[in-house]
């Protein structure tokens, strides 16, 4: 018998060993460890700052005492009372352990060694992770120039063009996480219905509730017309929801079968469903949070502009910034001030940084901390 290697890990099967790991936001509490700071902001995961609802909180801390209870694996409440507000059957809806576990999902359930999926350079990071896992073949097309009216947006005419007869699953991301740039909607309708019958659209709608009059698609409108379509949707982000990680897809039912079988039975606890469902009785407060993000997207952006900041286009509720060659330098001194950003080199934009909008006092400390470094 040949020995173990030295490093167990290296028996991985190849496209798990190469993978690059996914890098999170730094979290306070490292930032406290290692600099001894009490007063931290952190706008690097774009969570929301206003929290979950009241009665999100309430349903969460009367559901700890059912935590020693399987969560109800149909999840049968949240998806009837996703049901109603989207318009959906609830044979279409998938729950996950966030967003990120059913874009995991999706591809263990239709990609393979042999086949491809497509998605833009500078798409979120975890469509790489996810499709690689699989041993399926990432095909990375090439983003908008930065020069364009989108920058480092995704090319819709050239995704299209790398569609070919191994491919499964694309994915578009709209708005993309980390640039923050988007396709319009009647140009991303189209793309959709270009797609050939054996190609998957997997339309990431993370940032769908920050849209803020901008021209951007209600994915879940278009299901009736493209049954290729699969939409996901998030608690993360305007919900206020990141940290009991609750997501779901919205799919033809057949779709929806297959992420099923390959889904874990518990997938999404009981205290997150509790949450998710009480947070759907408080549209109110998504609204408010959403209208604060909204406005102070404008006027950071306008801030950072009028100092020589180049700032690119965001639908989300985060901006990238061009924050030049020494992005790592500021990065590090906005740290010394208390104050958490994304670095975004791992995307292979080691010159850019994304922030969070924060509430209206943190992003006031964003802006004097980014003008002092
Ligand atoms: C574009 C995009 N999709 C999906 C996710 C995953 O979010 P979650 O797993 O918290 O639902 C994120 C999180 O940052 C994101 O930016």
């Amino acid at each position: 018998m040949s020995p173990l290697p030295p490093n167990p890990g290296d028996l991985a099967v190849d496209c798990v060993r190469t993978l690059a790991p996914y890098v999170p936001g730094k979290p306070i509490e490292e930032l406290q460890r290692e600099l001894g700071l009490s007063d931290i902001i952190k706008l690097a995961s774009n969570e929301n700052p206003f929290g979950p609802s009241p009665r999100a909180l309430a349903a969460m801390q009367k559901a700890l005492t059912d935590t020693w209870l399987y969560p109800d694996g149909s999840g049968h409440e949240l998806k009837r009372k996703l049901a109603a507000k989207l318009g959906v059957d609830t044979n279409q809806i998938t729950l996950g352990n966030g967003s990120n576990d059913l874009l995991v999902l999706l591809a263990g359930a239709f990609l393979m060694p042999g086949l491809e999926a497509v998605y833009s350079q500078y798409a979120f990071a975890v469509y790489p992770i996810a499709i690689q896992a699989t041993g399926a073949t990432a095909v990375v097309v090439p983003a908008n120039p930065p020069t364009a009216p989108m920058p480092l947006g995704h090319d819709l005419a050239a995704m299209a063009r790398a569609i070919t007869p191994r491919t499964r699953v694309v994915f578009v991301a709209n708005p993309n996480n980390p640039t923050g740039t988007w396709v319009p909607a009647a140009e991303l309708r189209k793309f959709i219905a270009a797609m050939p019958p054996h190609v998957l659209v997997a339309l990431d709608e993370a940032y769908f509730e920050y849209t803020g009059g901008l021209d951007l698609q209600d994915g879940i409108e278009w299901l009736k017309d493209f049954p290729n379509l699969v939409v996901f949707r998030t608690f993360s982000k305007a919900y206020g929801l990141a940290g009991v990680r609750v997501g779901y897809a919205v799919s033809h039912p057949g779709v929806a079968d297959m992420l099923n079988r390959v889904r874990q039975a518990f997938n999404v606890s009981v205290v997150g469903l509790a949450g998710a469902s009480a947070a759907l009785d408080d549209p109110e407060h998504v609204a408010a949070a959403v209208k604060v993000a909204v406005a102070e997207r404008a006027r950071v952006t306008a801030r950072l502009e009028k100092t020589g900041t180049r700032v690119f286009p965001s639908a989300g509720n985060f901006l990238m910034l061009h924050a030049g060659a020494n992005a790592r330098a500021r990065y590090e001194a906005l740290l010394r001030q208390g104050v958490i950003v994304r670095p975004v080199g791992n995307y292979q934009l080691p010159e850019h940084l994304r922030v969070t909008l924060g509430t209206v006092d943190q992003n006031d400390r964003f802006l004097a901390a980014w003008q002092a470094c």
